[in-house]
């Protein structure tokens, strides 16, 4: 296997896509947003009107979602059904509605599928990366999808400068005001996510990069020091 695999995760508002995209372009890698595929399933049940409690009609629907992810890191694209769903699955009723999916295991395990699939077909010359490899960001990619990458690293930042993150990015400000709605939210979806995995501790043999004192560039730069140094 020649395709090099980054593996990276981190809870909502440590900068991990961003950053992410970053480095697969500097290295002129693939880029695999998972979250935005667990966001695309949840766009398409709304869509289909499956109530997300309903776990075994979602499984089914998320069976057959039919999801194509644009892997390119400068202009990374969702379609679902042939429709781009790139500015939908970022919605406020999607982001309060996406742990309800992202908990239903059977949906993991199919999402899971696809992200190896994803990440498998990087190594293939006629790919995106021509073979070059991928970053993948999520919440379990260290762990349970691809916890052979060749790098594996857990973004953290702390909890007020991931929520200040987070209110820049939704409301375009990190006032009081801005912060205190985008808290709940935040604070919310993180537990619901772990109660079905851990991306607030690294796993063995995951290195930590905290960004809570970085800016992006510095962010991106750390993280391709770590990736140096394995490279
Ligand atoms: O990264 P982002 O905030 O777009 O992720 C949206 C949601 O997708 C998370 O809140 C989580 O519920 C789910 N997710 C996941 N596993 C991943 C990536 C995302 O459960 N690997």
């Amino acid at each position: 296997r020649t395709a090099f695999v980054v593996a990276i995760d981190g809870p909502s508002g440590s900068g991990k896509s961003t950053v992410s995209r970053r480095v697969a372009a500097a290295l002129g890698l693939a880029y695999l947003d998972t979250g935005a595929m667990y966001r695309a399933a949840t766009w398409w049940c709304l869509e289909r009107g499956v109530p997300l409690t309903a776990g075994p009609a979602v499984a089914a629907e998320v069976a057959a979602l039919p999801l194509v992810m644009g892997v390119d890191p400068v202009s990374p694209s969702v379609h679902v059904g042939g429709v781009d769903v790139g500015e939908a699955i970022r919605r406020s009723e999607i982001s309060a509605a996406v742990s309800a999916v992202a908990t239903n295991l059977a949906v993991r395990a199919e999402l899971g599928r696809l992200q190896r699939a994803a990440i498998a077909a990087e190594a293939d010359a006629g790919s995106f990366s021509g073979g070059r490899g991928i970053v993948a960001e999520g919440r379990d990619i260290t762990t349970v999808v691809a916890p052979d990458a060749d790098v594996r690293l857990l973004l953290t930042a702390s909890e007020d400068a991931r929520l200040a993150r987070r209110a820049r990015d939704v409301h375009g400000t990190d006032d009081a005001a801005a912060v205190h709605a985008t808290r709940d939210e935040v604070l919310r979806r993180d537990a619901d996510d772990s109660t079905v995995v851990e991306f607030q501790v690294a796993a063995d043999g995951v290195v930590t990069v905290d960004s809570s004192e970085l800016d992006l560039d510095q962010t991106v730069r750390a993280v391709l020091d770590v990736i140096g140094q394995v490279a």
